[in-house]
């Protein structure tokens, strides 16, 4: 029915044109027609009066007139002549046949043969008029006068015309049918095309050539269809809102009795010297921000690098520790790793390596041979930790992040029925970009081993699928999100990571937002009423630390009320400084700063404060909560937490985010004001709008982005993935219930 509306669409223009077109060339045909026949008269006039000049003459001279007469009523005897005259010098008629009509006088045919139109209506018909001189060798004769029948000249135009009629009818309906075939047949090629690409079933479902030439297209078809999905999810929200009650409620129902097991290169608490004293601390990661309290709702083992210097002072004889501190939620198994497999596998392959390759930041991936060798060498390490700490066949295993991407096969051949739960908290890039890794088989091989891959966006899921069917020969059903591998299947989704929504609890521990500003603003010196742009960040090149601080200083000099009355406070925790691009970072920021200090800077006024440390969570609330304005400047982020963390603190619905449109954050927090980082004038701007911003907008905003992150927390994140997982294991129980059933 869609396909006849559209060829309607086509079809009525089409004979409408037909008909104009016909009216126009049969007017035209007719004029054109007319003309044709009055030249052809003209000469058979023009012949006829040659002819009979010698005849006239001779009939004259003789005074024989009968002869004359004779031969005029011999001529009209052609169909197309009717009348035959010779008109005499002075316009006095002579001879004539005998249709000629007594009316018409010779002086009257001449005048009407002198017109462009020489037709003139007799009694029997309208008749053409032409008037011919007839002369002998003497002089001029007379004037020979002939009237043709233009019904016969209204006889041939009419069959012309006819004729012509059919010619364009049978023309337009040609053409209407090839149309119609053609039209019929690309769309039913393009339908099956895009219908079969959508469904497919493996790569040789279609026939090359089209699938080719459709694909770019499809691709973004596919991905839109997917962000449809997504945002139908979200306005959907959800029946219950999740939290840790409800995340446990799913792993005693669904996943009863089963095992959790947590991989992942940081640990969630860091115990290190501090003189004779230890101390402990959470680390600055994203992935334990997010899974520390999944794990605190579901038990289970986490096993990690022991990176502290003081880590080995509270392991029991295997190695483990309960955590949280003080509490029993679950258990830490601390991994020991030498200098040697740190350099190699942490700084080398996983931070030189895969980090740059897969932040689009234009800093240089560093592939070394000995890296992978050591990369593989702690992956296998880390499979023996889980195969020692699994209690069962079958438990969940949740690896986590680019430190393993060889883990999940590792962890598959040796133990063939876990779950086994991928997530990339980092970007995954396009097919090309990943195709620089000299190992880039081996690593989607192993990544492959998982029973579901997680990524942040459907971006980065997608990238993900395009290039393992770039470099490897796996079957993906883009339908069902599946990669079928030497007979494994693993099923690759998004599941954009989240904060804990700060219980009551939390939020009882936060003083109000003003007393937060003076404890703040006295800790730092500054003077009351002065507003804080704050940057809270990991001290990372993908951060966009150094556009953040050029934006600043844009701010400053083409806004110079705000010299003296707002800071940039920095706080940039130390990470990877072993590294020499995070050494050249570190360098040049400092470098920036005290420029910056120095242009703008006056006594009792700092224009950018940079905390090169690494504050606890109850601190950075306070900070959150004393800022007027929160700026995430990441030139490529997974997702960025410290957005979401600024939208959970502010309960006072006060406060402006800036948030890179590269973060997977921006996707879910639109309220944001958005910018591109690598467009110094527009984070200017938005700083400029931020301060300016009127308290209700500031509230409307962040009541919204706080209903958002509140809906999607971690634990929906969690329990996503584990609802995924139980579904998995349930299909794989019954299939295997199957099997045995045919064998018996
Ligand atoms: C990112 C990574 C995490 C990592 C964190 C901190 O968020 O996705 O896996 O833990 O950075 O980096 P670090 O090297 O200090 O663990």
């Amino acid at each position: 029915m869609r396909f006849l509306k559209l060829q309607l669409r086509f079809l009525v223009p089409l004979i409408i044109t037909l008909i104009i077109g016909s009216v126009v060339v049969l007017g035209v045909m007719d004029r054109l027609a007319l003309r044709w026949f009055s030249r052809d008269l003209h000469m058979r006039g023009s012949l006829l009066a040659s002819a009979f000049s010698d005849s006239i003459a001779d009939s004259l001279a003789t005074g024989q007139r009968y002869r004359l007469e004779h031969l005029f009523e011999r001529t009209v005897k052609d169909e197309r002549l009717v009348a035959v005259a010779l008109c005499l010098p002075a316009d006095v008629l002579g001879l004539h046949s005998s249709a000629y009509p007594a009316e018409l006088s010779c002086k009257q045919a001449t005048v009407i043969a002198a017109q462009t139109d020489p037709s003139w209506q007799s009694e029997s018909g309208p008749v053409h008029i032409g008037v011919y001189p007839v002369s002998s060798d003497s002089g001029l004769l007379g004037k020979l006068v002939l009237l043709h029948d233009l019904k016969f000249v209204e006889r041939r135009t009419g069959d012309a015309r006819r004729q012509l009629l059919m010619f364009v009818l049978g023309l337009g309906f040609a053409i209407l049918l090839i149309t119609m075939v053609v039209a019929q047949m690309s769309w039913r090629g393009w339908i099956s095309s895009v219908r079969g690409i959508l469904h497919r079933d493996g790569h040789d479902a279609l026939p090359g050539s089209t699938r080719r030439e459709l694909e770019p297209f499809i691709a973004d078809l596919r991905l839109r269809l997917r962000d449809l999905e997504d945002e139908y999810r979200l306005a959907q929200g959800s029946d219950a809102r999740w939290t840790a009650e409800r995340l446990r409620t799913l792993l005693r129902t669904q996943l009863s009795g089963d095992e959790i097991i947590v991989v992942s290169n940081r640990e969630p608490y860091i115990h290190e010297w501090q003189g004779e004293q230890t101390i402990v601390r959470r680390p600055a990661s994203g992935l334990v921000t997010a899974v520390e309290p999944v794990m605190r709702a579901c038990s289970g083992t986490w096993i990690a690098h022991g990176s502290g210097s003081a880590d080995r002072e509270f392991v029991d004889a295997h190695d483990r520790l309960m955590l949280p501190p003080g509490h029993k939620d679950y258990a830490l198994r601390r991994i020991w790793l030498s200098d040697e497999e740190v350099r190699g596998y942490y700084n080398g392959f996983a931070n030189e390596g895969l980090w740059p390759l897969c932040h689009m930041v234009h800093i240089r991936p560093t592939f070394r041979e000995s890296d992978w060798e050591t990369y593989r060498a702690v992956n296998r390490r880390f499979a023996d930790a889980v195969v020692a700490e699994a209690h069962s066949e079958d438990p969940v295993i949740l690896v986590q992040d680019y430190h393993f991407a060889l883990l999940p096969a590792m962890i598959r051949e040796r133990l063939p029925r876990a779950t086994i739960l991928a997530f990339w908290h980092i970007p995954w890039p396009n097919p090309e970009s990943f195709g620089i890794c000299p190992w880039r088989r081996e690593i989607l091989q192993g990544m492959l081993g998982s029973t579901i891959l997680g990524f942040q966006t459907r971006n980065h899921s997608q990238n993900f699928i395009e290039t393992v069917d770039r470099y490897l020969e796996a079957r993906v059903e883009h339908e069902h999100s599946t990669i079928s591998f030497r007979g494994e299947t693993s099923f690759v989704e998004s599941y954009p990571i989240s904060i804990e929504w700060p219980g009551s609890a939390a939020s009882a521990d936060w003083p109000s937002p003003q007393n937060c500003r003076d404890e703040v603003f006295s800790q730092l010196g500054l003077r009351a009423g002065q507003r804080i742009i704050l940057g809270v960040d990991r001290f990372d090149y993908t951060k966009g630390i150094i556009e953040r601080l050029q934006a600043f200083e844009h701010l400053l000099q083409h806004n110079p009320q705000w010299i003296g009355e707002v800071s940039l406070l920095q706080i940039a925790a130390p990470t990877r400084s072993a590294l020499a691009d995070y050494q050249g970072l570190h360098a040049k920021v400092h470098d920036m700063v005290a420029a910056l200090n120095a242009r703008f800077g006056r006594a009792g006024y700092t224009p950018v404060i940079l905390q090169n440390v690494q504050h606890d969570q109850r601190w950075l609330a306070r900070l959150y909560r004393a800022a007027a304005v929160c700026v995430v400047s990441s030139l490529h982020d997974g997702m960025n937490l410290v957005s979401k963390e600024f939208v959970a603190a502010r309960d006072d619905e006060q406060g402006v985010l800036i948030l890179s449109r590269f973060t997977g954050a921006a996707r879910e927090l639109s309220e944001a004001l958005l910018v591109n980082p690598y467009h110094v004038e527009d984070v200017a701007q938005a700083m400029q709008r931020a301060l300016l911003m009127p308290a209700d907008e500031q509230r409307e905003r962040l009541a919204s982005m706080r209903m958002t992150v509140q809906e999607f927390n971690v634990f929906r994140w969690a329990g996503h993935i584990l609802s995924d997982a139980s579904r998995w294991r349930l299909r794989e129980r019954i299939e295997a219930r199957v099997r045995r059933r045919r064998e018996d």
